[in-house]
C-alpha cells in the first residue's frame, strides 16, 4: 500500500490514476509519493518515508531537488506535458506584440452613441499595426516548447533562427529544416527582430540576458521571457527600454517596475494555464509516479 500526498490538488484526471487499492490519499499518513503543482517546498519538512516527488509541471524551482537528491527522493517533472499551451501563448504574445488588439478593443468599449461603426472606421488608424511575415525570430532554447514555437514560427513566414547548445537528437528531428541553427547565442542578440527565450532555470542561465546582451539587440527589437522570470534581468530590460535602446519586452512573470509601460506587457503567470495542461500534466505527473513506486523504474510516459 502507498501512501500519496497532494498539496493544492492537481487536476483529477491525475488523481483518479490511484484510485486503486494499492493507493491511499492520504495526508496525514507518512508518504510514500508526494505529488504537486506550483506549491514552494522549500523548507518543508519531508517525512523519511517519502521515496519520489512529482511535479505536475516543467520547472522545479519550487522544489529543493538537491537536497532530495542527496536524500535518495526521485524528483520528476512533467517536460513537454504543456508545452502546447505555453507555445500558444507566446505565438498569441507575438501577434499582439505587433498589432494594438487589446488597444483596440479596449477602446471600442469605451465608446458611446449609436454611430459607433463610423467613429471606428474615422479613428482606427491609430490602432494600424505590422505583420510577423519575413520578421526574424530568435529562438533560444530548443526543448519541446522551443521547438513548437520555432515550426509556427516559420509556418507564420518568420525566418526563423533557433539556438540550443544541447538539443535532443528527438528534438532536432522536430524541428523544421528551415529553422537554422545558430552556432554563437551572439547570432541570435544581434540579428533577430524578435527574441523569445525558452530555457529552464539554472546557475548557469540565471540572468541570461542582461545589460551586456541587450545592448547587442537591434534598438527595435521585442524580447519575450516565457521561462522564468530570473532568467532575464528586468532592470538592465527596464533601462534599455526607457534609453530606446530596446523595442519592448514581453514576460509572463509579474513585477511591479515594469508595470504601465507601454512598451511592456506583463502576464500573471499564464503560459500553462489552459485546462488540457493542467490535464495532460497532472496524468504524465501520475503515471511516472505511479511506475516508480510500483516498479522502481524512472521513465515518463
Ligand atoms: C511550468 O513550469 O510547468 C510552467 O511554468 C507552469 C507553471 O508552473 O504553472
Amino acid at each position: 500500500m502507498f501512501h500519496i500526498k497532494t498539496f493544492n490538488a492537481i487536476a483529477p484526471e491525475g488523481m483518479a490514476r490511484f484510485e486503486d487499492e494499492n493507493y491511499t490519499i492520504d495526508q496525514d499518513q507518512a508518504a510514500h509519493g508526494i505529488i504537486l503543482r506550483s506549491e514552494k517546498l522549500h523548507g518543508y519538512d519531508f517525512p523519511e518515508s517519502v521515496l519520489a516527488v512529482a511535479r505536475a509541471g516543467a520547472g522545479t524551482n519550487n522544489i529543493p531537488v538537491e537536497e532530495l537528491t542527496k536524500a535518495g527522493v526521485v524528483v520528476f517533472n512533467t517536460p513537454g506535458a504543456n508545452a502546447n499551451a505555453v507555445k500558444e501563448l507566446v505565438v498569441a504574445s507575438l501577434l499582439l506584440s505587433v498589432r494594438p488588439i487589446l488597444q483596440g478593443a479596449n477602446w471600442v468599449q469605451s465608446l458611446e452613441g449609436d454611430n459607433l461603426e463610423e467613429v471606428a472606421e474615422a479613428n482606427k488608424k491609430q490602432f494600424a499595426g505590422n505583420e510577423l511575415e519575413g520578421k526574424r525570430l530568435g529562438v533560444i532554447g530548443l526543448g519541446a516548447i522551443g521547438a513548437m514555437i520555432a515550426n509556427d514560427a516559420y509556418r507564420l513566414g518568420m525566418e526563423v533562427m533557433g539556438y540550443d547548445p544541447y538539443v535532443s537528437v528527438d528534438t532536432a528531428w522536430t524541428i523544421s529544416r528551415r529553422v537554422k541553427r545558430a552556432q554563437q547565442i551572439e547570432e541570435i542578440f544581434t540579428t533577430c527582430d524578435f527574441i523569445t527565450v525558452h530555457v529552464p532555470l539554472t546557475e548557469a542561465t540565471r540572468g541570461l540576458i542582461g545589460e551586456k546582451e541587450i545592448a547587442l539587440m537591434k534598438p527595435t527589437t521585442r524580447l519575450f521571457n516565457f521561462s522564468r522570470g530570473e532568467i532575464v534581468d528586468t532592470d538592465a530590460v527596464l533601462k534599455a527600454i526607457n534609453a530606446d535602446e530596446l523595442g519592448g519586452f514581453t514576460t509572463d512573470f509579474a513585477d511591479s517596475k515594469l508595470l504601465h509601460n507601454p512598451k511592456i506587457l506583463v502576464l500573471p503567470h499564464l503560459g500553462a494555464s489552459t485546462e488540457e495542461a493542467e490535464i495532460n500534466c497532472a496524468k504524465m505527473a501520475a503515471r511516472t509516479l505511479k511506475r516508480f513506486l510500483e516498479t522502481g523504474v524512472i521513465k515518463r510516459s
